[in-house]
């Protein structure tokens, strides 16, 4: 059994993470700051991590033998408005986190994104040059580099992921289903490819990974790449709503605040060496999101917040 102390537990990957995880053989204590879970199966505390001490006192307080740091300022637009929260949290954080992780031998695995690469190639790997366009993917590079700096030691993933959020709106998967089943138009950029990955999947392999002795950078992201637009197209097809509702648009056309990286594919090579194995493939990943809709899960996790 280990025990993970989760923070960003009331965020996307958080959450869904400490759903997945605790009580199968493993335990979770998540960690919530002003979006508290109104209710939760696992053991769930608050805390602004910015705060100094604030993560001592958690280890202290819960001795994990993992943390898993998942809390960041993730929302792209609200990081271009507040550079200056977005590098507390996104690059100061993180390195105050290894810092204490490596003073109290607690094992750190650190959460990262592809938006680190510009996009100008795809298929990167580990050690390709990073270009960061956008204020919260540098800062999300700082906070890499900050880690390392701090934790040698420390694992960081660069995800992409989707699934079901308490807040109804976190993930994009789950913007194309609630405005396709309303029998809604939606945008698709074709003009952005990524490789996304199951949070479920993404979560079974955090736990792997856990106990495995991998150090540094490792990609963690679905076998297949695929526009936006197909994104939500394969979404449509799976759950029976009309693919023609999904227009497709170039990202130049959005509005969108902050600069985003076309080509988003990442070479997930290093980490299917490390495992010996595949990733999970992305017809099963999409199954399972189609399975938690029609269990009642997106209404289950929103009941939580
Ligand atoms: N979503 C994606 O597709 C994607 C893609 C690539 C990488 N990532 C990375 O994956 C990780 C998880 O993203 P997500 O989508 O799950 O994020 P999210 O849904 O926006 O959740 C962010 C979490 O961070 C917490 N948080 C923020 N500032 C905090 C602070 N000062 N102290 C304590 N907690 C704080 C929030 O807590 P409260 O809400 O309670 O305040 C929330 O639980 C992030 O590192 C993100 O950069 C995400």
């Amino acid at each position: 059994m280990t025990h993970f102390l989760v923070t960003g537990v009331s965020g996307l990957l958080g959450l869904n993470f400490a759903l997945a995880v605790d009580g199968k053989k493993h335990q979770v204590t998540g960690v919530a700051n002003t979006a508290p879970l109104t209710w939760a199966t696992f053991k769930n505390v608050e805390a602004e991590l910015t705060r100094p001490g604030a993560i001592d006192d958690l280890i202290d307080t819960h001795k994990p033998e993992v943390i898993l740091h998942c809390a960041a300022l993730a929302n792209v637009d609200a990081c271009e408005n507040d550079p200056a929260l977005a590098r507390q949290v996104n690059a100061e954080l993180p390195g105050a986190i290894a810092e204490v992780s490596r003073k109290h031998s607690v094992r750190m695995i650190h959460i990262s994104t592809d938006a680190v690469f510009d996009g100008s190639r795809g298929n990167y790997r580990e050690d390709d040059e990073t270009n960061p366009l956008s204020v919260y993917a540098k800062t999300k590079l700082e906070g890499e580099r900050a880690v390392l700096a701090a934790n040698s030691d420390a694992l960081i993933t660069r995800v992409n992921f989707y699934g079901w959020s308490a807040a109804g709106n976190r993930s994009l998967a789950e913007n194309f289903v609630t405005r396709l089943s309303a029998g809604k138009e939606m945008m698709g950029f074709t003009d952005i490819l990524f490789c996304p990955m199951n949070i479920l999947d993404l979560s079974a392999l955090l736990v792997e990974v856990s106990s495995l002795n991998l150090r540094g950078i490792y990609h963690m992201v679905g076998p297949e790449a695929m526009s936006k637009y197909e994104f939500g197209r394969r979404i449509a097809e799976k759950f029976g709503f009309d693919p023609a509702l999904i227009k497709p648009v170039s990202v130049n056309d959005s509005g969108l605040k902050a600069a985003r990286s076309p080509n988003l594919t990442l070479s997930t090579e290093k980490l299917r060496a490390a495992l010996g194995r595949d990733l999970p493939d992305f017809a099963g990943g999409l199954q399972k999101f189609y399975d938690q809709y029609r269990r009642g899960y997106p209404e289950y996790i929103k009941s939580l917040a």
